[in-house]
């Protein structure tokens, strides 16, 4: 049911933890499952993130997701980590099951919300970028399925 990539960043979840003093950090959750994820980003002055963390209480899905944005974010710049949608994640971890999809939703968010954070603690703006919801259960377009 999940590939390979899933099950490695699942079993071997890259970036885990916390940056101190992070630039930025942005925490979503999803009220439906109650899954959690907290994204730290470190970005130099030049607007590039240099190193991504995370901390996630939730499922199997989210760890393998957060792990492979905190892969596909680092060494971006700020404007080029609005790129990794939870669609490119999904891709870069060869998909997922469609009921696991809002996971991945929660990844995408989780660094809008860090780099919102950064943003607004360095009094700019950053083209493209939304001001981030705390649930992600607002922004899905289907409904979670209860089992
Ligand atoms: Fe909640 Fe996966 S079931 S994020």
């Amino acid at each position: 049911m999940y590939s390979e990539k899933v099950m490695d960043h699942f079993n071997n979840p890259r970036n885990v933890g916390e940056i101190e003093n992070p630039s930025g950090v942005g925490t979503v959750g999803n009220a439906k499952c109650g899954d959690i994820m907290r994204m730290y980003l470190d970005i130099d002055e030049n607007g590039v993130i240099k190193e991504a963390k995370f901390k996630t209480f939730g499922c199997g899905a989210a760890v393998a997701t957060s792990s492979m944005a905190t892969e596909l974010v680092a060494g971006k710049t700020v404007t080029e980590a609005l790129e990794v949608t939870n669609k490119a994640v999904m891709e870069a971890l060869d998909g997922l099951p469609p009921v696991k999809v809002h996971c991945s939703l929660l990844a995408e968010e989780a660094i809008h919300a860090a780099l919102w954070d950064y943003a607004v603690k360095n009094g700019i703006e950053i083209e493209g970028l939304e001001k981030p919801v705390t649930d992600i259960g607002e922004k899905e377009e289907a409904p979670v399925e209860e089992y």
